[in-house]
């Protein structure tokens, strides 16, 4: 999405970049427009990072970090451009204007999560209070100081069945807000009776990156059942695409985030100074999550329960994380069911020496398929080597292949090449495998670019597509022939003769200062290139980043191109080589 230069302007003006730096590090020193401090991108012990007052930029003499108080709280919040710039409109009390989300369902969304607010605010104050005591001792006994319980806003539901929506109703909230957000539920005896949802709960506010209450996850103070409840999904809450914890994991300075099961790990763990650790809430880990994680880290250490369990979703996020480019690594606890366990037994230290022995995502494989079959038999040896090989002919990396090749005929006993051979043999019988998907929907794909007239047939649909999409954008805005033009783009680049028509047409319009309406251009064209031309101007187009989108598609004709020139058969290559080179006056003198 993109932001009106009018909208940045009163942003950047409203967060003045010393005030907001200010709150991060300590500017003393001042030397003209400047102030400096303590770089907080590196680590240093004489002032280096100045911010220059007058033109509102940082930059660090030591370490070479800089730009505008938007890339500042990007990179010290470590939040993507869209989510900073929405940072600082809050901090500023600015309304971000939303050409994507219609104002109703964008105030619909701040009620709830102001509602959320404050019945997270309720809960903390009900733990504070008298009533509260049952659920301090609670705490205390799983060992969490009050001070780490109040820096993940933990609190207490009371046990009533109303005490939050009497409250929340009492600060203004209606019953329709309070079901829409998950907090109280229909009663089915009574009828229109209501509820509360989380009742004589330890509550855990799901807390997003940018500091909204957008959920909830309750624990019983004791044994029972369910153990733990959560927030079901509202307008502002999807279980599968958040993390708890991440709010505060997502400063953590060691590099790694640290994905464990339980909240209560997540807290013990933070509170054992290992502050990236971040929990999915009771789900397997989804892909949404694995974005997320992917936005802040490419370091990920899964630390999930002991048990069988723990193993199958351990071995289920690995593949999940391992289709994205981070790098994964297992922890394997022993002598105790999780990490908050392990704590409390081991200490620490104990924890932090885990840590150093992590095994990657090929080596745990590995021990566990060790684990599974008895290697003195021969029988055992074969089932080991069947899944072993099978599981390496999955590393794309020939290398790697080859390393781990080895150590599994080392612990099977038998040699290397053999291995090797067999790993080769499934690698390539799933390399054929996905060649021929990877046709079969690269055919699909094709067949649904195509014109359904023949008269018009694309040639290439790759590029045809990307033509289509310029001419797309130069209907909805002609001034977008600047950029074609900053780009040096002739029409001769357009594959398609139908596509150059239009492309034409519309020039010559636009040269001519005439209207430009998708309109007049159908009424232009006959029968199947219309209906043609008014399929493919229907797609969506986003016009708040029509410059960007302009150029995207030209870089992709551009590559169309080069890709069929590759690609042709090797005669014509060869005719084209021996071409340009007499064209270079490479064996004759000139031409
Ligand atoms: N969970 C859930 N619903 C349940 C049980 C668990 O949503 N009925 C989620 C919770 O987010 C919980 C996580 O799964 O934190 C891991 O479950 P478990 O290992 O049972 O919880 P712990 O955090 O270890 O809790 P405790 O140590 O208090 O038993
Ligand atoms: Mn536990």
């Amino acid at each position: 999405m993109a932001f009106s230069e009018l909208f940045l302007d009163e942003l950047v003006r409203r967060n003045d970049i010393v005030d907001v730096v200010s709150q991060y590090v300590h500017l003393t020193k001042k030397s003209g427009n400047n102030l400096f401090g303590l770089c907080p991108f590196h680590s240093e012990k004489t002032p280096s990072f100045s911010v220059n007052i007058e033109r509102q930029i940082y930059h660090c003499f030591g370490c070479g970090a800089g730009g505008g108080v938007i890339n500042f709280i990007r990179e010290i919040e470590n939040l993507t451009y869209v989510d900073a710039v929405h940072f600082l409109a809050k901090r500023a009390g600015l309304t971000v204007p939303d050409d994507t989300v219609s104002q109703e369902v964008r105030n619909r969304r701040a009620r709830l999560l102001e509602l959320n607010r404050e019945a997270a605010r309720f809960f903390y104050e009900a733990l504070k209070s008298p009533g509260g005591e049952a659920a301090r001792e609670y705490l205390a006994r799983r060992s969490i100081t009050p001070d780490f319980a109040t820096r993940f806003g933990i609190g207490f539901a009371p046990d009533s069945w109303s005490a939050l929506s009497d409250a929340m109703i009492k600060s203004g909230y209606s019953t329709r807000d309070l079901l829409d957000a998950g907090l109280i539920k229909k009663s089915a005896k009574t009828r229109g009776g209501f509820y509360d949802t989380f009742r004589n709960r330890l509550m855990f506010p799901v807390i997003d990156v940018r500091g909204n209450v957008v959920g909830f996850s309750g624990r019983l103070l004791g044994d029972g059942e369910p153990k733990y409840l959560n927030s079901s999904d509202t307008p502002v809450f999807k279980k599968s695409a958040h993390l708890f914890g991440l709010n505060l994991a997502k400063k953590t300075k060691l590099g790694t985030l640290l994905l464990v099961e339980g909240n209560i790990d997540v807290v013990k763990l933070h509170q054992a100074g290992f502050d990236g650790a971040v929990a999915s809430l009771g789900t397997a880990l989804a892909e949404e999550q694995v974005q997320l994680l992917s936005r802040y880290t490419k370091n990920v250490i899964i630390a999930y329960d002991g048990d069988a369990a723990g193993a199958k979703a351990a071995e289920r996020a690995l593949s999940l994380m391992e289709k994205s480019d981070m790098r994964v690594h297992v922890l394997r606890l022993k002598g105790a069911k999780d990490p908050d366990e392990f704590i409390e037994k081991f200490g620490r230290d104990a924890f932090a020496n885990l840590l150093d022995n992590v095994e990657n995502h090929i080596e745990y494989r590995i021990t566990t398929l060790l684990g599974k079959h008895a290697l003195e038999t021969d029988e055992g040896r074969l089932g080991f080597l069947k899944e072993a090989t099978q599981m390496l002919s999955n590393i794309p990396n020939a290398v790697e292949r080859e390393i781990y090749a080895k150590r599994v005929a080392e612990r099977a006993g038998v040699s290397s090449d053999a291995v090797l051979s067999e790993v080769k043999k499934a690698y390539n019988a799933r390399r054929r495998a996905n060649e021929r998907r990877r046709q079969a929907r690269e055919r699909n794909v094709r067949a649904a670019v195509q014109p359904k007239s023949r008269d018009i047939r694309y040639k290439n649909e790759v590029s045809a597509l990307a033509e289509e999409g310029v001419i797309r954008l130069l209907v909805l805005d002609c001034e977008l022939f600047g950029v074609l033009e900053e780009y040096d783009f002739s029409e001769s680049e357009f594959t398609s003769d139908y596509l150059r028509r239009i492309y034409d047409m519309i020039k010559l319009r636009y040269e001519a200062h005439a209207e430009i309406t998708p309109s007049l251009i159908a009424n232009a064209l006959d029968g199947a290139e219309a209906a043609h031309f008014t399929q493919f101007m229907s797609k969506p187009e986003s016009l708040s980043r029509a410059d960007m989108a302009m150029r995207d598609y030209i870089k992709k004709i551009r590559a169309a191109k080069v890709v069929t020139q590759a690609a042709e058969d090797p005669e014509a290559a060869l005719l084209r080589i021996v071409r340009d080179k007499s064209g270079c006056g490479g064996y004759e003198n000139g031409t």
